[in-house]
């Protein structure tokens, strides 16, 4: 098979990542525009769609075993402290229970930064795990927790980044209260000059607040030991990652541990990882020699199963008279719990206009709260609307329409690199959105609308990664009757990566879609592929799909100019045959070939291509919203949401479609609703269900146009895609903020925009 071991880069989360891996250096054919395609491109509807509806589908949660038993995590009730003494003694009378693990009895094992352990005497937020308890039944687990005394000693606490970043207050790890200990900076050009020699200098902060994921289904696993093999089902987004850290953790080598996914009910970056339910429910199984099932509930998922961290971003920015920007700042402070992953917004301000001096500091501070985690485009998504209030606030200062205002600052190679883009259709995005909203015909000055309901439109820009890359693996089986089995070294979060690789195999060897069946997410089976996250997946393992598509057609072709005893060249490939050019009766079938060659099963192996050197690959995009602002009450609708990316080819519009609603919801969310409520006072979360944490509901969902601008980037891959499944979230919430600007005539720079922050904008605080 033609591989090699190349230097790949790809973008992961905010990073570049260089990567060594093993590729495929085959090339097939452009497959051109999806017009002229029979099943890539065509909306085929999910092929897990009815096992979801139907209920059959079967979840981590579904997951049952002969003797299984249940276990339960108890929390820490407080946001810092030291546990002076843990009473377990009644919940151990109570029937039913089988074993409770506490700091005191647990083989500790080393966590977070290998300075914290699995249990760990000393919690550093609410939802700590403190004790964990299996019992015959759930309800018993969680009648046992209640019955546990603990006793702790208390200490101050943190709860917002500029208390924890005072010299005074207390350290929420002994590092300090700084992630890395100091800011992360990034810059290019000279600022300082840049300043000075700019006509306008004028500067703002935003603000947005703690979100969580909020995804459907809450973390659960279930373990099983058989002898010295574990088995583990697990939702989440990364089998291999959950194998490896399990293994890592209990000491025992990769292959003795088995870990399955087949539904899921999202993740959106929250789990791509392995949490430590995991590993405590594997130690406590081995124990008592039994499985267990390991759910958290959803006040522990609003707790400790990772959020969206805050930020403040303070801009300020040197411009021309003629709306050119010549230097730009942004200092931006995170507020990220107490096991953060990082909360950096910069990566919008950095990679989408062209400004030849700029600078961003960042700084990630620990508090004594949950902790931030990877949340669909960390930091793009508040990043974004920071910035682009901000660009429409610079336009109103130089006289520019904000569209045109973009345009003049519109950056046709990487601002960091230099680099030009395999592809950018920004600029189309901008055009057919604007022209779908109405920009130039319905679109009025601010504040203009007489009355109490005030209608207003606004825009905002969109980067993210697009490319995806190494490694990424796929097998192909077919079988003698036509049929084909495609192991893909990935998983699926929902997003339809069961569905596409079918479309993709079902393309290049013209056999019907229905006859190919997809496995995904286990490790004894399918070959490795990265965690699904930083919309890398589908611009990752499609190409992978294809390649081993395209290897079976070269051996179905090659077995039948054996069979035939004709050379290669005189052959080809129509759905299912090989036929010989000129002589139309010599030809062979699947069936035949195989039989010829004494195989049931014919296997191909595919790789992804590496990324091409010398360029940046971004995905593009710009959402434009129309909103009503009551005055009254003070409450935001979105009327209409235009979303136009550039994303590449599509592979299959439903499942896009449903990316492009979902993110498009969670980013109206973000900008007008949800919010995560630390109480200053007690360190504790006040609203911890989805009763008093509001996310949209159904009759929150505006009118959603998408317009996909790009076709294939043939510089990519075989496949030419783009990730979206971020993209989708990434600009509506500044969409939304810059129409509610424009409707109503004054600013709101803080999210999410509620009902009394418009009224107070209008009529107490008017500015
Ligand atoms: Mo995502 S936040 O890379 O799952």
């Amino acid at each position: 098979m033609p591989r090699k071991v190349v230097k790949s880069k790809y973008f992961f989360e905010h990073d570049f990542i260089e990567t060594v891996g093993e590729v495929s250096t085959l090339k097939f054919p452009d497959w051109g525009k999806n017009d002229t395609l029979k099943y890539v491109g065509k909306p085929v509807s999910r092929s897990d769609g009815y096992d979801k509806v139907s209920g059959t589908a079967v979840y981590t949660f579904d997951v049952s075993l002969p003797r299984m038993a249940h276990a339960k995590i108890l929390g820490s009730s407080v946001p810092n402290a030291r546990i002076k003494k843990i009473d377990i003694e009644r919940a151990k009378a109570l029937t039913g229970v089988v074993a409770i693990y506490t700091h005191e009895n647990c083989p500790q094992k080393k966590w977070f930064y290998d300075t914290t352990f699995l249990f760990d005497p000393h919690v550093r937020c609410e939802g700590d795990e403190v004790a964990v308890v299996v019992a015959e039944t759930e309800k018993i687990a969680e009648q046992a927790i209640c019955l546990i005394n603990v006793e702790y000693q208390e200490e101050k606490f943190v709860t917002t980044s500029s208390q924890a970043l005072n010299d005074n207050t207390p350290k929420v790890h002994d590092f300090g209260n700084i992630l890395r200990g100091k800011p992360d900076v990034n810059s290019r050009g000279n600022v300082e000059e840049g300043f000075k020699q700019s006509d306008i200098i004028f500067e703002d902060t935003f603000t947005t607040q703690i979100v969580v994921h909020n995804m459907t289904e809450v973390m659960c696993s279930v373990v099983n030991w058989e002898g010295n093999k574990l088995t583990v089902w697990d939702s989440t987004q990364g089998v291999f990652s959950v194998r490896d850290a399990v293994a890592r953790s209990l000491g025992i080598p990769e292959s003795n541990v088995r870990v399955i996914k087949k539904y899921m009910g999202g993740g959106f970056g929250a789990k791509l990882e392995a949490g430590k339910y995991t590993v405590i429910a594997a130690l406590m199984s081995q124990e008592i020699g039994r499985p267990i099932k390991i759910t958290l509930d959803r006040k522990q998922m609003n707790l400790i199963a990772g959020n969206r961290p805050d930020s403040i971003q303070k801009y300020k920015a040197g411009l021309k008279k003629d709306g050119t920007l010549f230097a730009f700042t942004l200092e931006a402070k995170a507020a990220v719990g107490a096991y953060p992953d990082g909360g950096n917004c910069s990566g919008p301000f950095r990679g989408i206009y062209k400004c030849a001096n700029l600078s961003s500091t960042e700084y990630n501070v620990l508090i004594n709260a949950g902790r931030s985690r990877a949340f669909r485009a960390p930091g793009h998504v508040q990043g974004t609307f920071g910035l682009e209030s901000f660009m429409d606030e610079l336009a109103e200062k130089v006289g520019l329409d904000p569209l045109e205002f973009r345009l003049k600052n519109y950056s046709d190679v990487d601002p960091n690199s230099g680099r030009p883009y395999t592809s950018k259709f920004l600029k189309e995005a901008y055009q057919k959105g604007a022209d779908a909203i109405g920009w130039y015909t319905k679109r009025k000055a601010p504040g203009s609308d007489q009355g109490y309901l005030k209608h207003g439109i606004g825009m905002a820009t969109q980067i993210w990664g697009g490319s995806g890359g190494p490694p990424a693996y796929a097998i192909l089986k077919l079988n003698r009757d036509g049929s084909a089995i495609l192991l893909v070294g990935s998983q699926d979060l929902g997003t339809g990566t069961y569905t596409y690789p079918a479309q993709i195999t079902a393309e290049v060897l013209e056999i019907p879609i229905g006859k190919i069946q997809v496995t995904l997410g286990d490790t004894d089976v399918v070959p490795y592929g990265p965690g699904s996250g930083g919309s890398t997946t589908t611009a990752s393992i499609s190409p992978a799909v294809r390649d081993a598509a395209e290897q079976m057609k070269n051996k179905l072709i090659s077995g039948a100019a054996a069979i035939l005893e004709l050379p290669e060249e005189q052959l080809y490939y129509k759905e299912g045959v090989v036929q010989s050019k000129s002589v139309p009766e010599k030809k062979a079938t699947i069936r035949e070939i195989m039989q010829k060659m004494r195989e049931t099963v014919l296997v191909t192996t595919g790789a992804r291509n590496a990324n091409p050197s010398g360029y940046a690959i971004n995905s593009f995009g710009a959402q434009f919203a129309e909103v009503e602002v009551n005055t009254e009450t003070g409450k935001v609708r979105v009327i209409k949401v235009v979303a136009a990316h550039d994303i590449g080819r599509v592979l299959n519009p439903k499942t896009m479609n449903n990316q492009f609603h979902g993110g498009i919801m969670q980013g109206l969310g973000f900008a007008l609703m949800e919010e995560r409520i630390l109480d200053d006072a007690t360190g504790k979360v006040l609203n911890t269900n989805l009763h008093t944490y509001k996310v949209p509901t159904i009759k929150d969902v505006p009118e959603i146009e998408i317009i996909i601008v790009s076709d294939g980037d043939n510089l990519i891959s075989n496949t030419g895609v783009k990730g979206m499944g971020e993209p989708a979230i990434v600009p509506t919430a500044g969409a939304i903020a810059n129409a509610v600007y424009n409707a109503i005539g004054v600013r709101i720079k803080s999210l999410p925009i509620t009902p009394d922050k418009i009224l107070n904008a209008l009529y107490v605080n008017k500015s």
